[in-house]
């Protein structure tokens, strides 16, 4: 079962932007005017830009579409093939709305990413109780063969194990209880890794995780958790190749560029690339005004310590206009509904957060 560790250089990860989009009239029709998009911007530094988004918007929103052909090198499927889109039932997958963002990124020209496989979210209500000693490892057999073999060869890489850290949960070895940890223990993470491997050798498999970008001790605490992770899959030989680092940040955040550097430096030491999978900005200290620059200013400060490390792949957002933002559901964020945390407004106007992110490329050697 277990794979050739592989070394993901970083052109394996880049590769993918190397395919110019082909943006189909009808998509163009919609375009909005904007001097260079991050996707040519990105690429030109060597780094591969996107963003996540749903079948759905892409259905119905025919300029939001326009608007992720003209700015992206690679789309992720932001819920679309997770758990609880794919599997209405034990026994029952459903690729429709997958296959909808497979079909659209083929139309557009860009690779589609895979999000995610194993995570304690987003699994359908028919798992409750059912994930145990007894099945968890046939679910897991079965699901990642299906998924990951259904598009092998053809996307440019895996979430494969998503948020498996939470110190809170006060375990030695700071894996967070899930109910795939309860069912087969801290190996479940491996096991993922080698199913992946196994449906699709060429695929470039990541470990994808939150709150590890700022300066607090918190975070500190986790970047240190997830290296021991790796390490501990290292000496498993699991199949990992990249970190995914979320980057849900927020506009109080403070970053250290020391304590971040040194992390991507042990990172890379362990042959793994890093990749920037979520990235936005929630503003959590709205009564001070001025959300868009200080929106900006949180994605150029985060942003010029991470883009410039020799490990660093790719930066996706997750989403492009503030329209469709996850955040403006999220009740437990102060003003939810007034957050701006993209690069777009809701009328796909350009904001300083774009400007941010285009000059922070620029600024790339
Ligand atoms: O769009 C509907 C809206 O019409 C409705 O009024 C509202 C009612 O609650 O729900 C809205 O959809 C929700 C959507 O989030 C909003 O973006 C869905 O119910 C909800 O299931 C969905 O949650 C997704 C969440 O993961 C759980 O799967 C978010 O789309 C997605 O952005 C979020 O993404 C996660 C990553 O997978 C992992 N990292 C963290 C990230 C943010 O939580």
């Amino acid at each position: 079962m277990t794979a050739a560790p592989r070394q993901p250089r970083r052109r394996d990860v880049i590769a993918a932007a190397a395919v110019l989009p082909f943006v189909p009239a009808d998509l163009c029709a919609h375009a909005v005017a904007a001097p260079a998009s991050l996707g040519a911007v990105a690429a030109d530094k060597g780094i591969l830009f996107g963003t996540a988004c749903l079948a759905r918007h892409i259905e119905t929103d025919p300029a939001y579409a326009a608007l992720l052909a003209r700015e992206c090198r690679v789309i992720v499927a932001q819920d679309d093939l997770k758990w609880a889109a794919l599997r209405p039932a034990p026994d029952r997958f459903d690729f429709t709305r997958a296959d909808a963002v497979a079909g659209f990124c083929r139309r557009i020209g860009v690779p589609m990413r895979g999000h995610t496989l194993v995570w304690h979210e987003a699994l359908p209500s028919w798992c409750n109780g059912r994930i145990d000693v007894r099945t968890a490892a046939p679910l897991l057999a079965t699901h990642i063969a299906t998924v990951v073999g259904r598009y092998r060869s053809r996307l440019h890489s895996w979430d494969v194990v998503n948020e498996a850290v939470d110190l809170d949960d006060g375990r030695a070895d700071g894996l967070r209880e899930t109910p795939w940890m309860r069912a087969l223990g801290p190996s479940y993470v491996a096991l993922a890794f080698e199913l992946a491997a196994a449906a699709d050798p060429s695929a470039l498999l990541v470990y994808n995780d939150f709150g590890i970008c700022d300066a607090s001790p918190k975070a500190r605490a986790k970047r240190t958790a997830v290296l021991r992770l790796i390490d501990r899959l290292k000496a498993a030989r699991a199949p990992v190749h990249a970190l995914g680092i979320q980057a849900h940040l927020s506009t109080s955040m403070t970053f250290e560029g020391r304590g971040m550097t040194d992390f991507l430096n042990d990172v890379a030491d362990r042959g793994l690339r890093v990749m920037i999978t979520e990235l936005d900005v929630a503003d959590d200290t709205p009564s001070l005004g001025n959300q868009d620059a200080r929106v900006a200013d949180a994605y150029a400060a985060f942003l010029d310590i991470v883009l410039p490390h020799r490990s660093t792949a790719a930066c996706i957002t997750w989403g492009l206009s503030d329209r469709y933002s996850w955040l403006r559901f999220l009740e437990s964020t102060p003003s939810h509904g007034d957050l701006r945390p993209l690069p777009y407004d809701d009328g796909y106007r350009p904001k300083p957060a774009l400007n941010a992110i285009q000059a922070a490329f620029a600024r790339l050697p």
